[in-house]
């Protein structure tokens, strides 16, 4: 594997949505932290260097504040080339750019349909050469369309230069999720189908789709985050440990491992949903069978998992903006002539993070009764957290695989979820402000949700 520092990046995309909400202020930690003090050229269809640089000004400002010494310092190192990503001449401009740069690290944070012609101009000008790869999830829309783009990208980047990535490889929370289960020897014994009754995985957003409805209207809220960002977060939960001290290989193998224990989502464990108001933005179609809303039931058949139901829930236009793990345990026997409440450990991996663990302790006075509390573990808020887009921008620079998923990964991942996407399960509507359509709380009976709580 090479671990030569890349001498470039090129981002494609450069004036598009992700650019603006994460790039930029990923770009200007990086080189607050010294991380960073290569060219970084960026490619869009239209406009000029300075209108880039106002920009990313634009954009730092907007998300985490304006740096002045590392926004100065970003301004002098970003270049800017114009042109169709289908024209070998944007591609000629690009090379030109590099100048002396023979390590470059191509970001492709652009829109699926247009990584084919990309990837195949990139080679064809030579731009390749030496280069990495960083492709935006969702790799592909579906099994067959990620087995042919991987073919396409393997035509020019050998596997230990491609870096699919996906942004929850790259926060803390995810990574203590694995951290805190291997690292404290009180987990082990009880990680498993003896103990735990299930586990729920819920991404919660209060806000629509911004501005992305016609991103959305092509991928819907299994493409957009369950086939990566949750599939990934279960993967952390079930995972065994790597062996050989998790080297890169061996802790991914765990994780393809998990995938590989998973049959694929049947339909009768879906519910689709979609918020009413979606039909309205713009670039949704009136007639939109795209879901907002998913809930569904999945199960791991290892050894460890067998009969432990995982439930996944995600949504735009929820009540709250919140990522949360419930590790649920089995219920206690009476005591006392009640039913003490099941204990818990809760993860949340956004907006801050959090572990705790739910227990029981006996209420003051007479009675005999329980009150639920929570052991916090351990509370961060996000602010004060390494950004995810930082750390992986840097990892891919430097030739590290470690947090970005394997092809074979990916692959599981949509065969899990292809069944679904292909099968006409009906989509119901939801207010918005609500946790989306009732059918999601039957999938869960007799359980319930575990609605993650924001403090006021
Ligand atoms: C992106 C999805 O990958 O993740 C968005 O495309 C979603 O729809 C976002 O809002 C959530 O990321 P985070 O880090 O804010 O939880």
């Amino acid at each position: 594997m090479s671990t030569t520092p890349s001498d470039a990046l090129v981002f494609f995309g450069a004036t598009g949505d992700l650019a603006y909400k994460k790039i930029f202020p990923a770009l200007q930690k990086m080189i607050k932290h010294g991380h960073l003090d290569v060219p970084v050229i960026g490619v869009a269809r239209s406009g000029d260097i300075e209108q880039l640089r106002e920009r990313a000004r634009d954009s730092v400002t907007k998300h985490g504040g304006l740096d002045p010494e590392a926004f100065a310092k970003l301004s002098s190192l970003l270049r800017y080339v114009g042109g169709d990503y289908a024209d070998p001449a944007t591609y000629v401009a690009i090379r030109r750019e590099l100048g002396l740069a023979n390590h470059p690290t191509h970001y492709l944070a652009i829109p699926p349909d247009l990584f084919d012609d990309v990837v195949t101009l990139l080679e064809q000008s030579g731009c390749a050469t030496g280069a990495r790869v960083i492709i935006e999830k969702p790799f592909g829309r579906d099994l067959e369309s990620a087995r042919k783009l991987n073919a396409v990208l393997l035509q020019s980047f050998d596997e230990n230069h491609i870096f699919r990535i996906d942004h929850y490889l790259g926060k803390n929370a995810v990574q203590n999720l694995t951290f805190f289960r291997f690292a404290n020897s009180f987990l082990e014994p009880i990680w498993n189908r003896n103990y735990v009754e299930s586990v729920q995985v819920t991404m919660a957003e209060k806000f629509g789709v911004e501005g992305r409805g016609s991103f959305y209207e092509q991928a819907g809220a299994i493409r957009d985050v369950v086939q990566n960002h949750l599939l990934q977060v279960l993967a952390n939960v079930a995972m065994e440990p790597p062996v050989g001290g998790g080297d890169n290989e061996s802790d991914r193998d765990e994780k393809v491992k998990v995938l590989k224990a998973m049959p694929p989502l049947a339909a009768a464990n879906v519910v689709r949903g979609q918020f009413r108001g979606y039909r309205d933005e713009a670039g949704v179609s009136p007639a939109s069978t795209v879901e907002t809303f998913v809930a569904l039931k999945v199960y791991v058949q290892s050894w460890r998992w067998e009969g432990v139901p995982f439930y996944i829930r995600a949504g735009k236009m929820l009540p709250v903006t919140c990522t949360e793990v419930v590790v649920k345990l089995r219920q206690p026997p009476p005591i006392y002539e009640s039913v003490p409440p099941a204990n818990h450990f809760r993860f949340r991996l956004g907006p801050d993070s959090t572990i705790a663990i739910g227990s029981v302790v006996k209420r003051p006075g007479e009675e005999r009764a329980g009150d639920e509390v929570e052991l916090l573990v351990s509370h961060e808020e996000s602010k004060e957290a390494p950004d995810a887009y930082e750390h992986l921008l840097r990892d891919a620079m430097r030739g590290e695989p470690f947090h970005f998923a394997r092809q074979d990964y990916v692959e599981e991942a949509w065969r899990i979820v292809d069944p679904v996407l292909a099968a006409d399960t009906p989509v119901l509507p939801y207010e918005p402000g609500t946790w989306g359509p009732a059918e999601s709380d039957q999938l869960m009976f007799p359980g319930t949700w575990f609605n993650p709580r924001l403090a006021t």
